[in-house]
């Protein structure tokens, strides 16, 4: 393990790897779907808050600031009712637009509490100083060579190394005894954006695990670091964020129900759902929950598209579940949208019981079971990230039907 500051942790989301565009349906439409891909390709991942913790493919910033810049005024409602670690809501905070997002996933909606996090100056000194003191007792229990019992199952302890655990449970520990909960969450998230690395887990993306080096103290110093990090991403996103901007309204909720009320409609819902059995959410922060004591018990149930479902099966009932599960999520988008709205999805292709979906087909036959019209499209493909043939990812605008 290197000592190099969290900062330089570079993470490539999918939508960043370049590849042929190919564009069908309305011309002018289709040029801004292509337009938002190549932004995805030019311009950097991690500006504002959206480098700050690892999300599984999570969109590029770029793409979202185009779409929204081109199909929203400032002011208007922009809805991601699959919104992750919140690239959606922090872009349309940065463009002045009042921002509404949700998610299934307990650490999604902390990630994005964090991530859109309008804070001011006076705040954020006090918040450095209790970062700094937090560091300071984790370090002095290390000194002491204290034995703090991680709140951990034996089966969980075991991925980590002896006393890194009693680092991180003694770290953790000083994190719980804050008093105030909204500063107690915020170090918990500055704590979730670290842990993995002093796991034996390999990476955030590789769930094996190996053997790691790591020295007494190092866990507190990248505490530190990311959370200084963490500070001075919110000092950029103050001054991205034009004055009286709405703050964003999160929700924990599934995409396939209303979520922000029966009336709620949005300008524009910009979302990047579940790829068919390609991902798995609530495994990929498996380290996480226990630390956070987050209950993930609805996305168990609740998660669309889900590897550990769509992995094998019969092909022809896998493809018509995963089609009922999608054609629910776009019925609800439809129904969260303003007439003369407009929904944008950037979905993949699914792989599902062995079978390609090519989402493109699918959204054009979903569409019209849910009064919309699929009025461009723009494709472009991308490796295939279980290692089989490339996949096409897609960016598909709909509209309401007559
Ligand atoms: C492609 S990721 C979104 C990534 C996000 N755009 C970002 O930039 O971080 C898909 C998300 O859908 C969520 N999800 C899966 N099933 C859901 C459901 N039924 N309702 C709401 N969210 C769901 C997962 O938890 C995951 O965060």
């Amino acid at each position: 393990m290197s000592d190099k500051p969290p900062m330089s942790d570079k993470r490539r989301p999918l939508s960043n790897v370049g590849g042929k565009i190919e564009r069908q349906g309305d011309p002018e439409a289709s040029a801004l779907l292509h337009a938002a891909f190549v932004d995805a390709e030019r311009l950097p991942p991690d500006t504002l808050t959206h480098g700050f913790h690892s999300y599984p493919a999570r969109l590029h910033p770029g793409l979202a600031a185009r779409l929204i810049g081109q199909l929203t005024a400032p002011g208007d409602a922009v809805l991601d009712p699959f919104a992750g670690g919140g690239t959606v809501p922090v872009e349309a905070m940065a463009a002045g637009r009042h921002a509404f997002a949700a998610d299934l996933n307990p650490l999604a909606l902390r990630i994005m509490e964090a991530r859109t996090l309008l804070s001011v100056r006076g705040w954020r000194r006090q918040f450095d100083a209790l970062l700094q003191e937090v560091a300071s007792s984790s370090e002095a229990h290390v000194r002491a060579r204290d034995t703090i019992r991680a709140k951990l199952s034996r089966e969980e302890a075991a991925w980590y190394g002896g006393h890194t655990l009693r680092e991180l449970a003694g770290l953790r520990h000083e994190i719980g005894a804050v008093a105030d909960p909204f500063d107690r969450r915020m170090l918990e998230m500055i704590f979730s954006a670290v842990v993995v690395k002093f796991s034996l887990q390999r990476s955030d993306t590789a769930e094996q695990k190996v053997e790691k080096r790591i020295r007494k103290g190092l866990p507190t110093e990248f505490f530190v670091r990311k959370g200084e990090e963490l500070i001075e991403r919110w000092t950029e996103l103050r001054s991205a964020v034009p004055p009286n901007t709405p703050a964003a309204e999160l929700r924990l909720g599934d995409a396939r129900k209303p979520l922000f009320g029966q009336r709620f409609r949005a300008v524009l819902v910009l979302s990047s759902p579940p790829y068919g059995g390609t991902y798995d959410y609530k495994a990929h922060h498996a380290r996480r929950y226990p630390w956070l004591g987050l209950d993930t018990s609805a996305l168990e149930d609740g998660e669309i598209g889900a590897r550990r479902r769509f992995a094998t099966g019969d092909a022809r009932a896998a493809v018509e579940a995963w089609d009922q599960e999608l054609g629910e999520s776009l019925w609800a988008a439809k129904e969260q949208t303003a007439r003369g709205g407009h929904i944008v999805w950037l979905l993949g292709d699914g792989q599902v019981a062995g079978r390609r979906v090519d989402a493109r087909e699918q959204l054009a036959r979903l569409a019209p079971r849910c009064k919309l019209n699929l009025v461009a499209t723009a494709s472009q493909l991308r490796p295939d990230v279980q290692g089989g043939n490339p996949r096409r990812e897609h960016l598909l605008l709909l509209r309401h039907a007559g």
